[in-house]
């Protein structure tokens, strides 16, 4: 964990009162009635996730119990008995609620003229026409279809019309290349793979079709191709009897061709979603149905302080968890008005999330601090000119924030007003977890606050015991459930184990610190995950990915402190016998690991070294090659481990010159503009 966040938590003093204005008409409203709310689910939680579930939710059938939990095994299902469709709660309720003609989506494509809105009725029917086009290709309740698409309108409608069947979607990530679609893909053996002809992005085409050839060549299991014409392009190949174009897929199906939901149990599995795993395959994380539904609408209602003609605008990419739960679940289910953007915020000029603010009047914005950071960095004036009085709320999420990039937000966004929620969850916790109310909560610049009501967080020393070690950071937990809990991680049931095999309740990788006040500061991935511009990244999979090429003998993958990437990746490379190191090959090892997981994963350094540290057993000391690469080596640790000490001293020495520019292109990983990856489309 960084020694600058350390630092921060123990120097930064100020603090931020909620605004009193529009306190009254919030849903949580001051202090006092957050700490009641604590302490009712406390006492009996199976109370108050059975209100909170009748109050949002639409149920076919109601529950046996609340919660049916087995400890033995960390199984914990949810609203047993129970039936829903979530794309009825997030649809066809609102039909008769009186949100019929309201937006329930409005697109902002690349093209500032390309504006789409969907109100609930043409969701309504555009979904229906889905789930029956899906409906002809075979897709039944149970099957899995994956959504390798760019941020279009039909990727909402793919997700719903799938939730409607009942089948399974996987989205994946469009920036992600070969190796990462093609495992993700793999893992969940889609029947159907939905994609478009290419992503536009930044005034470029990404051939996202051409791209998925290849890969389906080693996927058995695909039946069929769905293809979205969105770039326009002309030179798309169709392979007969698979490949389909979505217009003519649909066009089959009138406007009127209602198609009734699949009533599902609470527990069935809503969607699949991969993380970075410890082990170089990514990780299935199965949400279901009834819980994580729940979950997302109590969430999306409390932490942003959801109103009924609020426009709510969430940047995340919805192939990330953040843009499932609360750019479709959470807003939709409680029949609001969600926002989307296929562009990035640089791109033409960096005010286009301003301009989107003014144009749509955005009551409410959820971004990451990479996307901050980096306009932060443009200087103020692009914001300056924009009238951002519509305004309410802001919301961070995917990486600590640094009270710099926080300062810089309230200020020149806020107005020095407005409350920022800092959101600390993850893909496995379906939604927030510990975060401001923004109409009760004291904020503190760079701490996500509380733990929401009902959510038991706490900080462990790595014996297990309750409480903390290193001058009070640890490990943090989360030891009670929670219906956004992940159901499971798919074909993998040893990975989920491993996620309590520590401390007996779920373990989220994360190290944190609980200051005098009960605020959680987080300090960033304490496993072997990367957090690179709030994408998390799997060291595991990059060094799969070095080590398989032939002049590579051996690849450790760590992170760096990044000023605009927060993280960032240092790669250490040992080359075999005879292969000389260069710039070319430099190159080649970053390409391999763009074309194999995408962007994001190039390495921004890439440093050949004779040999690792290694403990006589012949384990790869990490925690060294991680201080040098953030250059912290002054304080090494405990070296009499290390087989041959001479190794670090060379190490140090190439990384001195590595800085130094002598062996770097400064811009290594810059040769991918700040437009791909995270800062378009923040993972967050
Ligand atoms: C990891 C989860 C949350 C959805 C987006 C990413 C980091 C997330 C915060 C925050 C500090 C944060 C953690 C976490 N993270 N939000 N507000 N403050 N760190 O989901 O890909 O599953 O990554 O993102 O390290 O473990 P994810």
């Amino acid at each position: 964990m960084s020694q600058e966040r350390i630092t921060t938590l123990l120097t930064e003093k100020r603090s931020y009162l909620p605004p009193e204005h529009g306190k009254s008409s919030a849903w949580i409203c001051g202090q006092e009635e957050y700490d009641a709310l604590c302490r009712r689910a406390l006492d009996d939680p199976s109370d108050f996730w059975g209100a909170r579930a009748s109050q949002l939710i639409h149920w076919f059938k109601r529950w046996d119990k609340v919660l049916d939990a087995d400890e033995q095994r960390h199984k914990y299902r949810w609203f047993t008995g129970a039936k829903l469709n979530a794309s009825f709660n997030c649809i066809d309720r609102h039909l008769i609620s009186g949100r019929r003609n309201k937006a329930a989506l409005i697109w902002q494509g690349e093209d500032e003229m390309d504006v789409r809105c969907y109100t609930y009725q043409m969701l309504y029917t555009e979904v229906c026409r889905m789930a029956h086009a899906l409906s002809s290709l075979h897709i039944r309740k149970g099957d899995h279809v994956a959504l390798y698409m760019p941020m279009i309108p039909e990727l909402v409608i793919a997700m719903l019309a799938c939730a409607r069947i009942g089948a399974i979607h996987t989205a994946i990530f469009s920036g992600y290349a070969e190796g990462g679609v093609r495992s993700r893909i793999h893992d969940s053996k889609a029947r159907v793979v939905i994609t478009a002809d290419a992503a536009v992005r930044a005034g470029k085409f990404k051939p996202l079709k051409a791209n998925l050839d290849p890969i389906l060549e080693k996927c058995p299991s695909v039946a069929h191709v769905v293809v979205v014409r969105r770039a326009g392009l002309d030179n798309v190949t169709m392979q007969p009897n698979r490949d389909i174009w979505w217009h003519d897929l649909i066009d089959d199906f009138t406007l009127n061709a209602d198609f009734p939901c699949e009533p599902m149990d609470a527990n069935d599995t809503l969607f699949l979603l991969h993380t970075s795993g410890s082990t170089g395959k990514p990780t299935g994380i199965m949400h279901s149905t009834g819980g994580y539904l729940t979950y997302a609408a109590h969430t999306t209602q409390w932490c942003f302080d959801m109103r009924d003609d609020d426009v709510y605008w969430c940047t995340a990419d919805m192939g990330w968890i953040t843009g499932h739960t609360y750019g479709v679940y959470g807003p939709l289910a409680l029949g609001a008005t969600t926002m989307m953007f296929e562009g990035v915020p640089t791109w033409p000029k960096p005010d286009r999330y301003w301009r989107i603010v003014e144009n749509f009047r955005v009551n409410i914005l959820y971004t990451a601090p990479t996307v901050i950071r980096s306009l932060m960095r443009l200087g103020e004036a692009w914001a300056e000119r924009y009238d951002l009085r519509s305004l309410r709320i802001l919301g961070s999420v995917g990486e600590p924030i640094n009270p710099e990039a926080w300062s810089w937000y309230h200020k020149n966004i806020g107005g020095g007003e407005l409350p920022i929620v800092d959101t600390w969850w993850q893909t496995e916790t379906g939604g927030a977890m510990i975060s401001p109310m923004p109409y009760a909560t004291k904020l503190k610049p760079g701490s996500a606050a509380k733990p929401l009501p009902g959510i038991d967080a706490a900080v462990m020393g790595s014996g297990g015991r309750d409480g903390e070690e290193d001058g009070g950071s640890g490990h943090l937990v989360i030891r009670k459930p929670w219906p956004g809990m992940m159901l499971g991680v798919f074909n993998d049931e040893e990975k989920y184990q491993s996620y309590f095999s520590r401390f007996g309740c779920y373990e989220s990788g994360d190290g944190a610190q609980v200051d005098a006040d009960g605020y959680f500061w987080i300090l960033g991935r304490i496993d072997d995950s990367i957090n690179v511009s709030g994408h998390r990244l799997s060291t595991a999979e990059i060094e799969a990915v070095l080590a398989a090429c032939p002049e590579v003998g051996e690849a450790a993958v760590v992170p760096m402190p990044h000023r605009l990437k927060g993280e960032a990746i240092y790669a250490y490379v040992v080359t075999r016998d005879e292969v000389p190191w260069s710039e070319d090959l430099r190159k080649k090892l970053r390409d391999t690991v763009r074309r194999d997981i995408g962007a994001l994963a190039s390495p921004e350094y890439i440093q050949f070294v004779e040999a690792m540290p290694k403990t006589t057993s012949g384990k790869i000391i990490r925690r060294m090659l991680r201080k040098i690469a953030g250059d912290t080596y002054e304080d090494l640790g405990d070296t009499t481990a290390l087989a041959d000490p001479q190794v670090l001293e060379t190490i140090i020495i190439g990384h001195q010159n590595i800085l130094q520019g002598q062996h770097e292109t400064a811009t290594a990983a810059g040769d991918e503009p700040a437009s791909e990856g995270k800062e378009a489309a923040p993972g967050a």
